[in-house]
């Protein structure tokens, strides 16, 4: 058995009160739904700023009626120091998840961005501590390896940051590091690498690659790869990403005051992420033959991406489920089936 099946059956035995910040976005929103099916209480915190009810209804109508009654939601902001109060009482495990994410949106509008990813990290962080919570694991991001070049990225080697976002990211694990050393608090950064999966958004100016391309093939419409197709990514299904939370929230104080790499550690091109998609679509009955339109390089972008996980497969015992192609089909036959 696993070390996450492991720590899945205990919980099921013995379920512990969570709170999730973000819930009704793409991973806090599958957060809930693995939660809940593990007959966790769970409370969560949103301001529906990027998510969305649509995201709660789904993970509704995928638990018992027993299991949704286990689930607390309180609309507020992070931005709030007494909402982030109120959201922390009695909690055991926080999972910090709600940021706004993008670099483009970062680019075009710093202060907001840092309001809530520097402003409303730092409520959140004084709010679970004076609740006296067990655990406190947040959000981070690959982002912080700015322009440091080697590949695989590994923890400790950090470039500088490449945009508004990757700095307030960057800020979130100092934060953590100065709570731990003043305070003795204990929190556990996770850097994911491009996540991807069921309910990721597929709409506005800001949505990920995967959710956009996606979306446009459905419709017919043209894709557009910015640069040369080239750029490289470690693409991370959800369900892993859930697993290293869990794992994560429930680890012993050694492994804590730490930040882990959230990926598969396999490289995959834009020009073969884009091959893929249209693979995948195919075997759901979406044909889309149409080769990409090839623009200008988006500023802010790093230009490959890949992870080393020794650290967390060490450390908190992560062992990701999905590779990028079997993620990518189940996250199509999502798609294609959410359009209908
Ligand atoms: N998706 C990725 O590939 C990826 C990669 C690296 C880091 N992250 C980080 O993971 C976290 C979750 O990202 P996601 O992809 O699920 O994005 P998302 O936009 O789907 O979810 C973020 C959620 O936070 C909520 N939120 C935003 N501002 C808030 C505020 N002021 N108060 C309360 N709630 C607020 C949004 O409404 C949304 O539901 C973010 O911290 C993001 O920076 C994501």
């Amino acid at each position: 058995m696993s070390q996450y099946q492991a720590i899945c059956e205990q919980l099921n035995q013995k379920p512990k009160n969570w709170l999730i910040t973000g819930v009704a976005g793409f991973i806090g929103s599958n957060l809930l739904e693995t939660l809940l099916k593990l007959n966790q209480t769970v409370i969560g915190l949103d301001n529906f700023a990027t998510g969305h009810q649509h995201n709660l209804d789904e993970v509704q109508s995928l638990v018992t009626a027993e299991q949704w009654a286990n689930f607390h939601f309180i609309e507020g902001d992070i931005r709030n120091l007494a909402d982030c109060q109120k959201a922390c009482a009695g909690v055991d495990y926080v999972l910090h998840e709600a940021a706004l994410g993008s670099v483009p949106r970062s680019i075009a509008d710093p202060i907001t961005t840092n309001e809530t990813n520097i402003s409303g990290f730092l409520n959140m962080l004084t709010a679970a501590r004076d609740a006296g919570v067990a655990s406190f694991t947040y959000a981070a991001s690959s982002s912080t390896y700015g322009d440091h070049p080697a590949l695989p990225k590994v923890e400790e080697n950090i470039g500088n940051p490449l945009s508004p976002y990757a700095v307030t990211k960057y800020v979130n694990e100092l934060y953590a590091d100065v709570f731990a050393r003043a305070y003795g608090f204990k929190a556990i950064g996770l850097r994911y690498f491009n996540v991807f999966g069921q309910r990721q958004d597929p709409n506005g100016a800001y949505a990920a690659v995967i959710p956009k391309w996606t979306a446009s093939m459905i419709d017919g419409e043209e894709v557009f790869i910015n640069g040369d197709g080239e750029t490289s990514r470690d693409f991370c299904f959800i369900d892993n990403t859930v697993q290293a939370n869990i794992l994560a929230a429930t680890a012993s104080d050694e492994a804590k005051n730490q930040v882990y790499n959230v990926a598969v550690g396999d490289r995959t091109t834009l020009n073969e992420l884009y091959r893929a998609i249209q693979v995948a679509l195919a075997e759901n009955d979406v044909q889309f033959d149409r080769d990409p339109v090839y623009r200008e390089f988006r500023a802010g972008d790093v230009r490959h991406s890949q992870a080393s996980i020794a650290k967390i497969e060490q450390g908190l015992g992560y062992a990701p489920q999905f590779k990028i192609v079997e993620g990518i089909q189940l996250a199509m036959r999502w798609y294609v089936s959410s359009v209908e």
